[in-house]
């Protein structure tokens, strides 16, 4: 099963494709995460990135679309994988299409991750993530020393570099002229799931988890 994440940044889809990815056992490949990485290594594919998320901009295609096609052809995603902010535009959309053609295979759903703009500021603004296990925490207002503290691992909490008002407000308006075009376009090809993207993060698991199988039923 191959499942693509779309939302606006803060929508929930890294929190959300972890539970899903566990529940399928499908690996989660977020581009997001991997250009962080990059960046963190300080490597030439960092070097060439950082630039592009410092103000919330996409990518170049050519980099982003290769380095997921890397991660699809690995083994680990041969039994099915969610993207996780892939494709983010018409260009990449069409690209995976193209690939999964070639390879007789095929994108079954879209998971369209639904939350109001001032929501999915409340959500940036207020987001702490570990450093050693990535794990998100919400929490609005400033952290004292003792609470920049992982209760899943210990590990330091910090704030993404691009969570500040002014590249949030950036990354939403490359969000609706770039990616959200993309709803109308799996939506004419029948593979979009519009799930409600607000409430409990284990209710809205269990919304995402249901329409999956549902579909999966109506396709058999
Ligand atoms: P990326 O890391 O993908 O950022 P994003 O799309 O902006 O998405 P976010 O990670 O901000 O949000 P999310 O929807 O995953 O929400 P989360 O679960 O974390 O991309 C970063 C940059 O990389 C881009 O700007 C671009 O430069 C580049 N890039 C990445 N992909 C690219 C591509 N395909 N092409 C080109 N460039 C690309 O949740 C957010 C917060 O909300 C957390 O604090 C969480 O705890 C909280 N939360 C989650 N669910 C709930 C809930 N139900 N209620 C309350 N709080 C919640």
């Amino acid at each position: 099963m191959y499942i693509i994440f779309l939302g606006a940044p803060g929508a929930g889809k890294g929190t959300q494709a972890a539970g899903v990815a566990e529940e399928f056992g499908l690996v989660s490949i977020a581009t997001g995460d991997l250009f962080r990485q990059a960046v963190e290594r300080g490597d030439d594919l960092g070097k060439k990135v950082r630039e592009f998320m410092a103000k919330g901009a996409l990518v170049p295609n050519e980099i982003t679309v290769q380095m997921v096609l890397n991660k699809l052809a690995a083994p680990e995603s041969g039994k099915g994988a969610i993207l996780d902010g892939f494709p983010r535009n018409l260009g990449q959309a069409e690209a995976l299409d193209e690939a999964f053609k070639k390879k007789k295979q095929k994108i079954d759903s879209v998971v369209y991750i639904k939350v109001e703009e001032k929501e999915l500021i409340r959500r940036l603004s207020g987001r702490w993530v570990c450093r050693s296990c990535q794990s998100p925490y919400s929490i609005q207002g400033a952290l004292t020393e003792e609470q920049k503290k992982c209760a899943r691992c210990g590990g330091e909490l910090y704030q993404r570099p691009d969570d500040n008002l002014e590249t949030i407000k950036n990354r939403l308006k490359v969000y609706f002229s770039e990616t959200a075009p993309l709803i109308s376009y799996y939506r004419n090809s029948g593979r979009l799931i519009e799930v409600d993207g607000e409430g409990a993060v284990g209710e809205i698991t269990q919304r995402i988890i249901q329409a999956l199988r549902k579909k999966t039923c109506k396709n058999k």
